[in-house]
């Protein structure tokens, strides 16, 4: 794959990573792959913005070489330290090592404790300009979208921003652009790179939205560091954000559940079976068998969620366990939650369940509801019933959004 013109004479110069399929460690399913977005502005000074993981760094560099010779590269913005962005970095100062580094004061430690490389670097702080010729670059500090050293940089000649992490998807594709590609994907894409990485950011974010929109700098492009770029519509992800960091949801609920022989999962299907007969659309998940990424995506618009157990050594079962302790982290707002499960003699997991609902921030919508042993018809009613008070709690809350939107 060529290098890509993206504007004259700014050219996308990243990797496609098609065979990735699990990022952050193992915390999140690439089931489709990812990029990393680097961008070579060729201006009187010839600038780097952003580079590769490292195993990419010499398909980054022939791609560069399509263009100039990367000994001419005389300044590298560097966004974001986190390795996908900057484990390039040695292999190319390497080849051009009196290329100067601009990045945030967090930037220059982080780097110095991942490489410590002795490298030439200016730290920049928002509102600060790099001219590179006929063009310049504007810093704009964002912490925390994704690390405590991010920046956005933006090229007001060009009406481009290269935000770095945000508006990102781990999505590895042949095309560069939103109008070349499939649109429903890029946007399921999108929600699930911010709901897996971005949710407990969203203040943070919605922040530093208004910030921007109140610098009234005109954007027509928006080349993120990860997946498909922004130029047919940039403000369509710009107004999913928007949405998103204001915990704006729909009636929806997901359930997740773990069972051990069966009985959770009976209660489970009876209490999905009676919210969709409330007209609650509802995602199901056993979460011993499913994917942890995709479930958190569903959750993102969802307004209600309820998580289910068996009882196992007076607690929950493992893998709801785990599930329930990245869910914490996420850290939702305006969310209502409830807990079921089966048990044999003592229970247990739902108070489990329970706190950690509470610790997540979410509203605890009604009591929680036991089953011992196999449900039977008239514990199964009650299942029914559990979801139908559910779905009047989903349905109730819903109206005051759509009334304050
Ligand atoms: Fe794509 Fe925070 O790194």
């Amino acid at each position: 794959m060529a290098a890509v013109e993206i504007k004259k004479n700014i050219f996308w110069v990243g990797a496609v990573d098609w065979n990735i399929r699990t990022f952050h460690g193992h915390t999140y399913s690439t089931n489709r792959g990812t990029t990393y977005n680097a961008y070579l502005i060729v201006d009187e000074k010839v600038t780097l913005v952003d580079a590769v993981l490292g195993p990419f760094a010499a398909e980054m560099l022939e791609r560069i070489k399509e263009i100039i010779d990367p000994i001419r590269v005389d300044y590298i913005v560097v966004n974001h330290i986190e390795t996908d962005h900057s484990g390039a970095l040695p292999e190319i100062i390497k080849i051009c090592p009196k290329a100067k580094l601009y990045g945030t004061a967090k930037c220059k430690e982080g780097l110095e404790k991942h490489y410590y490389g002795n490298w030439d670097f200016q730290v920049v702080k928002t509102g600060d300009t790099l001219k590179l010729g006929k063009r310049a670059l504007t810093f704009i500090e964002a912490p925390m979208i994704h690390w405590p050293d991010s920046m956005f940089s933006y090229c007001g000649e060009e009406k481009l921003l290269l935000p770095n992490d945000a508006f990102g998807q781990h999505y590895a594709a042949s095309e560069r652009f939103d109008d070349e590609t499939d649109g429903a994907v890029l946007m399921d894409e999108a929600a699930k790179y911010y709901g897996n990485i971005l949710w407990p950011l969203s203040s943070v974010i919605l922040r530093k939205i208004e910030e921007i929109k109140k610098m009234g700098i005109a954007i027509d492009m928006i080349a993120p560091s990860h997946g498909i770029i922004w130029r047919k519509d940039p403000m369509k992800i710009v107004n999913a954000y928007l949405s998103w960091t204001r915990n704006e949801t729909r009636p929806k609920a997901v359930i997740v559940y773990e069972s051990m022989w069966g009985a959770t999962e009976k209660m489970a299907r009876k209490i999905t079976e009676s919210l969709i007969d409330s007209k609650i659309a509802v995602k199901l998940f056993d979460v011993a068998v499913s994917d942890r990424s995709e479930i958190i995506r569903q959750m993102l618009d969802a307004k209600g969620f309820i998580f289910g157990s068996s009882t196992h050594d007076n607690g929950m079962l493992p893998a709801i366990a785990g599930f329930l302790q990245f869910y914490k982290g996420l850290k939702p707002k305006n969310r209502i939650a409830a807990a079921f499960g089966s048990y044999g003699w003592a229970g247990g997991a739902i108070k489990e369940i329970e706190d950690a609902i509470k610790e997540s921030g979410a509203e605890l919508a009604q009591s929680g509801l036991g089953v011992k042993y196999v449900p039977n018809a008239d514990e199964l009613k009650m299942c029914y019933e559990f979801g139908r008070e559910f779905a009047d709690k989903v349905r109730s809350s819903e109206p005051e959004r759509i009334k304050n939107a």
